[in-house]
């Protein structure tokens, strides 16, 4: 028996029974996309998630007019475009303003009094953090809040805030946000850092210009040094645990002695022989760099 296809989809509606767009990917297909998808960004796709995959496939197919999923897998080779597109289409975005409070107690009041002490001592005045995974800005938005609010005015402080989801990356640079988007920001925040307009609110300024959206995917070195803070939170959880190694001694590099790293509540490194060391808070639990250069095994 031949395998069975993804069906070209056609838009008359109804027409996808009769053009067999409930039908599954082969085998074949399915492990070809998948190793794509895992090379280019470490999300790795179990037999779990395949009806995932396909959805998202055949969605690229019907926006692409792609002649078949052959064809269109193809394409993906050749079109580094197209490629960032079915990238983005695979990833999960789901984030929100202050997500996981603990973590933001942490830094407030645990990572920040220690590094402007550390600041103070080496007589630097700039803070870097790095929201690795910011998805449509949410965390990045909130880390500068909380910078603003807290830092003393004589430092000063940059958030980068990286995805390798465009679209993404398009709603956090626009910095604005529909009523039920802003719902968890402590009040004190909404009021002082969004303008309410056009149905929606909009991060100000004072809070935008602190934040550089960048599109960078976490296989490759970002080049960036010298980071105080690096939040990664819910990006690895989707990649295998050869990825998640890789992806982690990448933000050890990028990070100062000392430093301190977020992942999300559900992501670990235990097991790993990373550098980074496990510490508890009264909030919540942190990773810090140690002092000498580790890498992982
Ligand atoms: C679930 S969101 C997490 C957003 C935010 N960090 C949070 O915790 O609310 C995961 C984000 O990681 C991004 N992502 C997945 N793989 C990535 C990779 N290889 N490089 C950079 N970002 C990636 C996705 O595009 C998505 O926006």
């Amino acid at each position: 028996m031949p395998p069975r296809r993804l069906a070209i989809p056609r838009p008359a509606i109804g027409a996808e029974k009769r053009q067999g767009m409930s039908e599954q990917l082969t085998d074949t297909d399915f492990d070809r996309f998948r190793r794509l998808i895992y090379d280019e960004s470490g999300i790795h796709f179990g037999p779990n998630n395949r009806s995932v995959l396909e959805g998202r496939i055949r969605d690229r197919l019907r926006r692409t007019a792609a002649g078949s999923v052959d064809s269109y897998y193809r394409r993906l080779l050749k079109e580094p475009q197209e490629l960032k597109e079915f990238l983005d289409s695979v990833t999960t975005n789901l984030t929100r303003f202050f997500r996981n409070t603990a973590h933001f107690e942490a830094f407030e009041y645990f990572v920040i009094p220690e590094l402007v002490e550390k600041k103070r001592h080496k007589r630097e005045n700039r803070v870097r953090v790095w929201s690795a995974g910011c998805s449509t800005g949410e965390e990045p938005y909130s880390i500068a809040m909380v910078l603003k609010e807290v830092l003393p005015p004589d430092l000063t402080f940059s958030v980068i805030a990286s995805d390798i989801s465009l679209k993404s990356l398009m709603i956090g640079k626009a910095g604005f946000y529909g009523a039920t988007k802003v719902k968890g920001i402590p009040e004190r925040f909404l009021e002082k850092y969004f303008d309410e307009k056009d149905g929606g609110y909009q991060v100000v300024p004072e809070i935008t210009e602190s934040v550089t959206f960048d599109y960078h995917n976490l296989i490759n070195d970002s080049g960036l040094r010298d980071l105080d803070v690096v939040f990664c939170r819910n990006v690895i959880i989707y990649f295998d645990e050869a990825a998640q190694k890789a992806a982690v001694q990448r933000l050890y590099q990028t990070m100062n002695p000392y430093s301190y790293l977020f992942i999300g509540h559900s992501e670990s490194l235990f097991g790993m022989n990373t550098g980074f060391e496990f510490v508890k808070t009264k909030w919540s639990c942190l990773y810090r760099k140690s002092e000498e250069r580790l890498s992982v095994s």
